[in-house]
């Protein structure tokens, strides 16, 4: 897909040049055209914005109405916070309302598009349009230079701009055409990059948790999953490879290498308490039976399988073993190998080193007009719609500076 406006030579020196087409290069096109700037954007793909279409189970959770930079990892915690209060979520409303595109909220903030991911990519699209912003697809870059103005070589030419932005994103669905391209490009020009690792990813387990967990697939609860001092309550999944679902995938983003993941079964209730209930009321219920009455069934005979003496009711149980149960309902270590790699990773953690970033701009300060926006930069959103409203944010802020 090709569209633009302008002759032939303003589209092979623009004032800006941006590097991917996603949500975050978008963005900054067209906030930069509207303030003049005659916009360049190549992307590879073959068409724009693809993640944001399968974004949301295709609806696109947009933004969040609890945008706080707290809910955003990076090395450097305040970096978000600039972007973050210069567009806020009212601010991407505004621009769907003007593009009459339906939402609604969900919950814990999130906002989806009512209709379909594609309203999104075509306000994008419209807006571009509207700010002669010159898309180019299928466009293979093959080198980036500064001799002085930014020299970038591609399968369809060479362009020179005084302004390059790095917008490629991160490195998750490869199959959709993600790559290190920025981290390579930001590494070139002197930046550093925080080791890029796949975030918002089911995680796996070797024996012998591996068995007893898969055999569980399907079994899905509530619960409150936490590494360290951060906790999610959300609900947690069984699935034939490991655990997913919000709760996991949130405190995936979280998860260091031979660090636990501490489950709460039963989140708010006191699992001791309520066994102890049973065994006064002389309940002849064995572990299973009694255990499903507060989890899924398959979950409560696999509890009792492994830590209550099942054949016998629990009127029977010792204090120490209904006590033990209990705590570990609340307190389930759980020992992860890995991840489900990049392949499934929602997100990317890590990036483009925001020490050399301007978090006003997002031009690096040690290579003058040089912007990194968006997913290629080091900070990573928690699931509910805090990564697209970074990539909106991030570009935004790069757009009103170019
Ligand atoms: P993005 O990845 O969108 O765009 C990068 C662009 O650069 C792409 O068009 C790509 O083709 C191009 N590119 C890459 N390498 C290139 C190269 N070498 N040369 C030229 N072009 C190149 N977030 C959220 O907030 N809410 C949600 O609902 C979801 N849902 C979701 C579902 C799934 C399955 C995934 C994988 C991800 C999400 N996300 C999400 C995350 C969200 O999609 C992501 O954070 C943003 O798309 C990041 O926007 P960027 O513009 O930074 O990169």
């Amino acid at each position: 897909m090709a569209f633009h406006t302008g002759g032939e030579a303003s589209r092979r020196s623009p004032d800006v040049l941006i590097i991917g087409a996603g949500a975050a290069g978008l963005m900054a096109a067209f906030t930069a055209a509207r303030r003049g700037r005659r916009v360049v954007v190549l992307d590879h793909a073959p068409e724009v914005g693809r993640k944001i279409l399968i974004s949301g189970g295709g609806r696109c959770n947009f933004t969040n109405t609890e945008m706080r930079a707290e809910r955003f990892i990076s090395q450097n915690r305040h970096f978000a916070r600039s972007a973050l209060s210069r567009y806020t979520p009212s601010q991407f409303l505004e621009l769907l309302a003007a593009h009459k595109i339906p939402w609604h909220e969900k919950k814990l903030g999130q906002l989806f598009c009512d209709n379909s991911a594609r309203d999104i990519v075509q306000m994008l699209l419209a807006e571009c349009a509207a700010a002669h912003v010159t898309i180019l697809t299928d466009v293979r870059i093959t080198e980036v230079t500064k001799p002085q103005d930014f020299r970038v070589q591609t399968s369809a030419g060479t362009f020179t701009s005084k302004a390059l932005v790095l917008a490629t994103g991160g490195l998750s669905i490869p199959k959709l055409g993600a790559t290190s391209f920025s981290y390579n490009i930001a590494r070139y020009f002197g930046l550093s990059v925080i080791s890029p690792e796949p975030a918002l990813v089911p995680l796996v387990f070797g024996k012998p948790e591996e068995s007893w967990v898969q055999s569980l697939a399907g079994v899905s609860l509530p619960v409150r999953a936490s590494c360290g001092k951060t906790g999610f309550d959300e609900a947690l999944l069984f699935t034939h490879r490991g655990l997913s679902g919000p709760a996991l995938l949130q405190i995936s983003s979280y998860w260091e290498a031979n660090q636990p993941v501490r489950i709460d079964l039963l989140p708010g209730q006191d699992m001791t308490a309520h066994l102890a209930a049973l065994k006064k009321a002389k309940s002849q219920m064995k572990g299973p039976a009694a255990l499903s009455r507060w989890l899924p069934h398959r979950l409560a005979q696999e509890l009792a399988r492994q830590s209550a003496p099942e054949e016998r009711p629990v009127v029977e149980w010792s204090d120490r073993t209904l006590r033990a149960l209990g705590e570990r309902i609340h307190r389930l270590d759980l020992h992860p190998t890995g991840t489900e790699g990049f392949a499934k990773a929602e997100v990317t953690r890590g990036g483009v080193d925001t020490r050399k970033l301007s978090s006003k701009t997002m031009e690096a300060q040690t290579v003058p007009n040089l912007y990194v926006i968006g997913e290629a930069v080091d900070v990573t959103g928690w699931l509910g719609g805090y990564n697209f409203h970074w990539a909106w944010a991030s570009g935004y802020v790069a757009g009103e500076a170019l």
